[in-house]
Order: structure tokens, then sequence, then C-alpha cells
């Protein structure tokens, strides 16, 4: 893809849904009793991943891309699927669906793609292992491909070292199978949408209790059925990211990005544009399936500095690439830390944007455990690799957008993992 500076951004959009919400809406929906209606579903690679694994276990999901409607039979339905369990890219299904397959009475293999084989599975490895499954890393990397023999479950009290949504949901979802309780404590409190979305398909969870050490710890108890639900999936403000960064940042804009989930776990970036002095308007707040709504005005904005780490890091994981590009545009030194989980995602973001943002000219570097940014560097196009990191190709064309000259993006189809039509969204804004 390439891409040449833009004068300004104009007009009104919906992003695609919410990612973490939709894997989840597959996940239950195929273990509820009943027809589970999703609308609003992310039609991006990942999700279509989780779908594919649950028809592979016999599921019946209709995918009729405004609506999805999966035909759910319970929580002791699913089938011993024929072949390998294909996660492709998406980190959330292999991990959210290894805690349920901790718990069938079959033998399962999980693998995805070059990126999934690297990802860190020890993670879940040991609390599922702890609750009495049998999980084999083929290749002996605690990576995938992944054997999970499963077996009746023991509740635990489960200290995870990160605060990760993937792993205190892995663990929740075999929960749901357990003989008894099962307690996870995080460091600080990561995305509660499994929570959220337990209890309303009938689960047992407890309300999150914060430490006051700023550990989170939640509680969830054996299941004997979950009850299907209409979900309506809010628009992913991981996707809306890219908008608001690029309408902060950009001059003579003004973008409204309507219907996007501002749960308090997922919000960070919102206070962060506010740290950084950007203009920014939160409207239309309300709520579905415990799930908070609102429409997000931004406008160009004179940024300034700011230091982003601690509790705040959890509620923003995703947002810190397209963060680092704001940060090349603000006044002074922004310092991210405490974001060492960076260095395991799609691609180690830390390196990744460190590299792609000097070589259009900013003064970044990275660190142990996130990067320092001295802004106000004007930046230039150059030929970018986005090592086929979906946020990494988006974050870098608001970068692109905002340089002289032109950027090539290389491998820029990757951001159908997450945004299906993000160039045509962003193109359609631009004058
Ligand atoms: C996700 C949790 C986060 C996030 C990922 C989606 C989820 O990962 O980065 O994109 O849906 O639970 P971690 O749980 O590894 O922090």
């Amino acid at each position: 893809m390439k891409i040449n500076r833009c004068h300004s951004l104009r007009g009104e959009l919906t992003v695609p849904g919410d990612k973490s919400i939709s894997h989840r809406s597959i996940m239950l929906g195929a273990l509820a009793q009943g027809d589970t209606k999703v609308s609003g579903f992310l039609q991006g690679a990942d999700c279509l991943s989780s779908i594919a694994c649950f028809r592979s276990m016999g599921v019946d999901i209709e995918n009729h891309k405004d609506t999805v409607i999966i035909h759910g039979h319970g929580l002791h339905s699913l089938r011993a699927p024929e072949k390998v369990l294909d996660t492709g890219n998406s980190g959330t299904t292999t991990r959210l669906i290894s805690g349920i397959l901790s718990a069938q009475p079959f033998t399962s293999i999980l693998n995805g793609d070059a990126s999934i084989q690297k990802r860190p599975m020890k993670r879940i490895i040991t609390p599922l292992s702890q609750m009495g499954a049998k999980i084999e890393s083929l290749n002996h990397n605690d990576c995938a491909p992944l054997r999970i023999t499963g077996a009746p479950l023991h509740g635990i009290t489960y200290h995870s070292p990160v605060a990760s949504a993937q792993v205190k949901s892995a663990v929740l979802l075999a929960g749901l199978y357990a003989d008894g309780t099962t307690t996870v404590v995080e460091p600080q409190l990561s995305r509660n949408h499994s929570e959220l979305m337990l209890k309303a398909f009938g689960a047992s969870v407890s309300d999150t209790a914060v430490l006051s050490d700023g550990r989170a710890s939640v509680t969830i108890t054996p299941a004997c059925q979950l009850y299907a639900q209409d979900i309506q999936v809010p628009g992913d403000i991981s996707s809306a990211a890219y908008f608001l960064a690029a309408g902060l940042i950009t001059p003579n804009s003004e973008i409204t990005v309507k219907n996007v989930g501002i749960n308090p776990t997922r919000d960070g970036l919102l206070k962060v544009i506010n740290a950084m002095g950007g203009s920014i308007d939160i409207e239309n707040q309300r709520t579905s399936g415990g799930e908070l709504f609102a429409d997000l005005t931004v406008r160009t904005s004179s940024l300034h500095s700011t230091v982003i780490g601690g509790a705040i890091i959890p509620t923003l994981i995703d947002e810190l690439p397209v963060i680092a590009v704001i940060a090349c545009f603000a006044k002074g030194t922004t310092i991210i830390k405490d974001a060492q989980e960076l260095k395991v995602k799609e691609s180690n973001r830390i390196d990744v944007m460190a590299k792609n943002l000097s070589l259009m000219g900013a003064d970044i570097t990275p660190t142990d455990d996130g990067l320092i940014i001295h802004g106000g560097k004007p930046l230039h196009g150059a030929v970018i690799d986005s090592f086929k990191d979906h946020r990494v190709a988006m974050s870098m064309t608001v970068a692109a957008m905002n340089s002289e000259g032109e950027t090539t993006i290389i491998d820029d189809e990757c951001t159908s993992i997450s945004y299906p039509g993000f160039f045509e969204d962003m193109h359609r804004l631009a004058h």
C-alpha cells in the first residue's frame, strides 16, 4: 500500500465490531443452550478462525455477515474435531479455546500460523495443567502446536504473573467445568469482557475485587447450563484508535466514530488523549450486555507529551503502537513503560515500532519495557515492513498520512485480521 500526506480528515464512521467480544460471543454461544444472535460481529480473519474451530467441533454457526447465529446445544455438546483446529493468527482463539478443550472428553490438537507458533503458551499451560488437563507443546517450546487431552478439572486459585485477559479467560472458561470454584488473581485488572458475557449467559461470576496493591481477583462457580443471548457487539476501540489518532494529528480535521465500546477496562486511550491535551468529546453513552458504548469525536489538537505506565497499561495495550505515533507529533518526551507484554504480541511491537518510526525520521528509543519518544521531529516517507502485524500496519498508515513524501507499507493485507476495509474507510474521510 502506498500512502501520501493527508491534508484534512472529516466525517463520521462506524468501525467494525470489537474483536475480543466477537470471539467470546462465538465461544459462549457454542456452549450455551439455544440460539445466540450476534449483531455487529467482526468479520475479521481472527474471529473467523474462532467460528471455524467451533464448526469443526460440530457447532452449527450461520454467518450472515451483519448477524451471526450460533445454534448451541449446551456445555457438553462439543464433538471431537476430526482434524487439527486451525487458529490462524489468533492468540485469543488459541488461548481461550484451550480453556474449553481442557475440560472436554476428547483429545484435540491446536495450531496456527508462523506467528502463533512463536507466541508464549506456557502462561495457559501452567494453570490449565494445575486444573488437571494434559497439554503438550508438540515442539517442546511452550508454543503451538498444542495437544490438549481434556480431563475432569479441579477448581484452583491461580495467581497469574501477567495481567492478561487471555490467561484469565482461559482459566475462567475451564472453571465452568471444574469440581469447585476457580479464582484468578492478576497483577492488574485486564479487560473484563469474559466476566461480563459469562454473567449475561447465566454463569455465576463474582464481581471483580481490586485489592489495595492493585491486584484484581475474580471467581467463577461451575455452571450446569449457559443460556443463549442476543449480543450487540460495539465498535472496537482498538480499531477506532487509528481514526482518533489521525483526527488529532492531521491538520483541519474533525472525525466522529460512532458506537464505540468504551468499557472502563479498555478506555486507557481516552485518558491518554486527555492527558496529552487532545480534544475529544464522549457522547451518547449507553449500555448493552454490561458493555458501555459511546460516540467519540476528535479534532486537530496541539498535543504535549505524557508518561504512560502501571495499571493503565492493560487498558490500552493494543493501542500503544498508535500512541507511539501520536507521541511523535506531541511536544516533549513521551515515556511508555511497564509494557513488556508488547514484545509477545503478533510482532515484537516495541522493536518494530521503534525501527519503523526511526526509518521515517522519528526520535524514538526502545527500552526493556516500552518506548521513549522525543516528539516534534518531522517525519518523512519510507518503505515500512508491517511484519504482518495488523496493528503495526494501521499505526504506520497514520504516521504516513502525516509525513512528507510517499510511504510504502509492505504486507498491508494483514489489516484484515481485525479491520477489513480499513484503507477504504480512511480514504473516504481524507480530503
Ligand atoms: C485480548 C487480550 C489482550 C489483547 C488481545 C486480545 C482478549 O491480550 O492484546 O489483542 O481478547 O482477551 P493479553 O490477554 O495477552 O494481554
